[in-house]
């Protein structure tokens, strides 16, 4: 196997449209963080660089860590610290991409092949828990045990949403509530971790830290519907991942839960062979974007994430209006908009 060479690409191309007010505002500290990710994944042993920056280098939004940074700077944060957590987070997002993509057996990631296709399912999961190590390394070297306590939860309740979804998979008796308990656990914790760290760091007032929260948890809420729709909706080389991995793994997704719950007898029978049974055959992924369609779980889930990405908006009303407020306002317009 030979490595890609390592390297990241210019900081333009890791920046989607809809996020570049905030990417410029935080610039400075967006590429220290990158720098900071490059040295902190380094190792004496060659796979973990081998494999970490075969990841890192595809790009990958760098949502998470934007948020952190934006946090901080709205709370006028005055130090460094904002970098260290934001690359702390970073690596926690990555280390779960790496496990997930294991665990959903996905074969494209960023654009590529994904870590496991290519380097294999043990390496994928070993160089996840190093950067797991990493993070939580970077988190004492930061010192503070209010930031250690918020990351560590988070760990633990994204592998909570993970496990839990195990559950509800393949088990259309899922509903819109189980479906949101898994991914306010496997997404929006962290989201919402990213986001109040930045006001803990700024020792700010609890009611802003809460308010940096809720905007964070009704955010990545909205992030993973729209995500879980573009599962079956989106242009495969744009999203960078492969179209069609959700329902060939079972997973009952929003899209789903609406689309069962408004079916006819028959197509309900159609879903459990698929999705419960995993019997599934060819036209079956097609058939399923068209019951989606037909039933409006396309456009009602995007309604749904509309709802939070408002409540998300609505919780940085706290703050006084700003350059970076507004940039931070944008983040959930991208987030419902998104097509990758
Ligand atoms: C993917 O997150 C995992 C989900 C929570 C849906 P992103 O879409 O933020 O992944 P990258 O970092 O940009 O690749
Ligand atoms: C990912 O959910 C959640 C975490 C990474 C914890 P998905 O399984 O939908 O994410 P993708 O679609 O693989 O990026
Ligand atoms: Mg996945
Ligand atoms: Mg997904």
């Amino acid at each position: 196997m030979t490595a890609p060479a390592i390297q990241i690409r210019p900081e333009r191309e890791l920046a989607p449209d809809g996020l570049d007010r905030l990417t410029s505002l935080v610039a400075d500290d967006l590429a220290e963080v990158n720098r900071a990710i490059l040295a902190r994944m380094q190792s004496s042993v060659p796979l973990i660089p081998q494999l970490a920056s075969y990841i890192v280098a595809a790009g990958g939004k760098r949502l998470r860590p934007l948020l952190t940074l934006a946090s901080a700077r709205l709370c006028a944060h005055d130090g460094n610290r904002h970098v260290a957590l934001a690359t702390a987070v970073e690596f926690i997002h990555t280390a779960t991409l790496l496990h997930d993509d294991v665990v959903d057996e996905s074969e494209r990631r960023r654009g590529r092949a994904s870590a496991n296709a290519l380097f294999g399912n043990k390496p994928s999961v070993l160089v996840g828990d190093f950067l797991f190590s990493r993070a939580f390394q970077l988190m004492v070297e930061d010192g503070s045990l209010d930031v250690l306590r918020i990351l560590s939860n988070a760990s633990a309740v994204i592998a909570e949403g993970e496990v839990l979804q195990l559950a509800t998979a393949n088990d259309l008796g899922t509903d819109e509530n189980s479906y949101l308990d898994v991914i306010r656990a496997k997404t929006a914790a962290l989201f919402e971790a990213a986001c109040e760290i930045g006001g803990v760091i700024a020792d700010r007032p609890v009611e802003e830290i809460q308010a940096l929260a809720t905007y964070g948890a009704n955010l990545g809420i909205a992030f993973q519907i729209v995500d879980d729709v573009l599962d079956y909706s989106a242009a495969q080389a744009r999203l960078g991942k492969s179209i069609g991995d959700d329902f060939r793994d079972g997973k009952v997704t929003l899209p789903v839960v609406l689309a069962y719950a408004r079916a006819d007898e028959a197509t309900r029978a159609w879903w459990r062979r698929c999705l419960e049974d995993q019997d599934q055959r060819e036209g079956d992924l097609e058939r399923a974007i068209d019951e989606i369609r037909r039933t409006h779980g396309f456009r009602d889930a995007i309604l749904r994430a509309r709802t939070y990405g408002e409540q998300a908006t609505a919780a940085l009303a706290l703050f006084p209006s700003s350059p970076i407020r507004d940039a931070m306002l944008d983040v959930v317009t991208f987030t419902i908009e998104r097509e990758f």
